[in-house]
């Protein structure tokens, strides 16, 4: 049996040095380890052997087996790295980063900006958790008054709330700056509301100027203008007479579907027109609650809402995709 031992190294050695693949090293290792293998088949011998001659034969094909074994696992080590090398290809092109890039309603808002700035129009900003006072009262919508069903609220507590509008921007600016006013204040409202057309946050841009002697005649000189520049001459814009507790009179702006051309659409709902705005004379209650004397200045005030306004430039047909982080849609930007 030492003969058989000593003739299965030899012939071992011998197959290892065939071995080109991790493949080989595999079927290489069942032809001596495996269950049917030829060490296998001595050692299952070694019941035949007598007393004397069992521990002795029993430690040289253990020690073969020891031995197959590191030199199995020694190979699969040098052809797992050479294999591993062969899949590099060090002569292709590195991948580059991709290159970010500004969020659509960011590029939208700064052009809003840039219009109103234009026009002659500074930037102000309020906070996104309002008290109920900015928000609600000093705008003319007392607690309970049915105008606050208008915009679905997110609450902290009866005094803290999301804010529903840029509106209450308008309160804290003239509680603080001296007259005349001429802001706009873009930020980020909320409501409970969701479909293709609303979503739980989204961006609005309030305007204000107050000065004396501002008519409707400049609210719509300027809206139009804004209009005008950002969509171009030819895009329809109509003035609906409408109502808000802080304006008086108080109109909506639509601009013709630029989605369906007018036809009627899922987003305008059939209508041909999409409301992008909501306007107004400031109201003399307003004035009082800001300790402005609504017999020498008027004024005007707008809300327009971003992501409305970004829909129709680029014909997209539902607002939840502004907030999804797709990249197909990001990129096309
Ligand atoms: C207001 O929020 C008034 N504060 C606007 C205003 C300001 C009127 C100053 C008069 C004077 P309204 O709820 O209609 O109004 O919203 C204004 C605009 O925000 C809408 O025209 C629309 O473009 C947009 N908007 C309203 N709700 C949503 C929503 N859930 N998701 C996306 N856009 C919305």
């Amino acid at each position: 049996m030492e003969k058989q031992i000593e003739e299965l190294r030899s012939s071992f050695e011998e197959d290892l040095k065939n071995v080109k693949t991790l493949k080989d090293i595999e079927s290489l290792r069942v032809t001596y380890l495996g269950r049917k293998g030829n060490l296998t088949t001595i050692l299952r011998g070694m019941a035949a052997l007598s007393t004397d001659e069992r521990p002795r034969m029993g430690s040289l094909a253990n020690q073969l087996k020891t031995f197959i074994e590191e030199r199995l696992a020694g190979r699969a080590r040098e052809l797992e790295a050479s294999e591993t090398k062969e899949l590099i290809d060090v002569t292709l092109p590195g991948r580059m980063p991709r290159k970010g890039s500004i969020h659509i309603l960011n590029q939208v808002l700064t052009e809003i900006e840039d219009i109103f700035l234009d026009l002659g129009f500074q930037i102000a900003s309020g906070p996104e958790v309002e008290d109920d006072y900015h928000n609600f009262e000093a705008l003319n919508i007392p607690a309970f008054h049915p105008a606050r069903d208008m915009q679905a609220t997110f609450y902290f507590s009866d005094r803290l709330l999301l804010r529903t509008h840029t509106s209450p921007v308008q309160i804290r600016v003239m509680e603080s700056n001296g007259l005349p006013v001429r802001i706009i204040a873009p930020g980020k409202v909320y409501r409970s509301d969701s479909d293709v057309t609303h979503t739980p946050m989204f961006h609005q841009v309030e305007g204000l100027w107050v000065e004396e002697g501002i008519t409707f005649g400049h609210l719509k000189g300027v809206l139009e203008a804004f209009i005008h520049t950002l969509f171009g001459r030819d895009v329809a814009v109509r003035f609906r007479p409408s109502f808000f507790p802080f304006t008086e009179p108080s109109a909506e702006v639509d601009i013709g579907c630029v989605i369906c051309k007018g036809k009627g659409c899922r987003v305008c709902k059939d209508t041909g027109w999409l409301e992008i705005l909501g306007s107004g004379m400031v109201d003399p209650e307003v004035f009082k609650y800001v300790g402005i004397d609504s017999e020498k200045v008027t004024g005007f005030a707008f809300g327009l809402g971003v992501e409305r306004v970004a829909m129709l430039k680029y014909g997209i047909d539902d607002i939840r995709l502004f907030f999804e982080n797709d990249l197909r849609f990001l990129t096309q930007f």
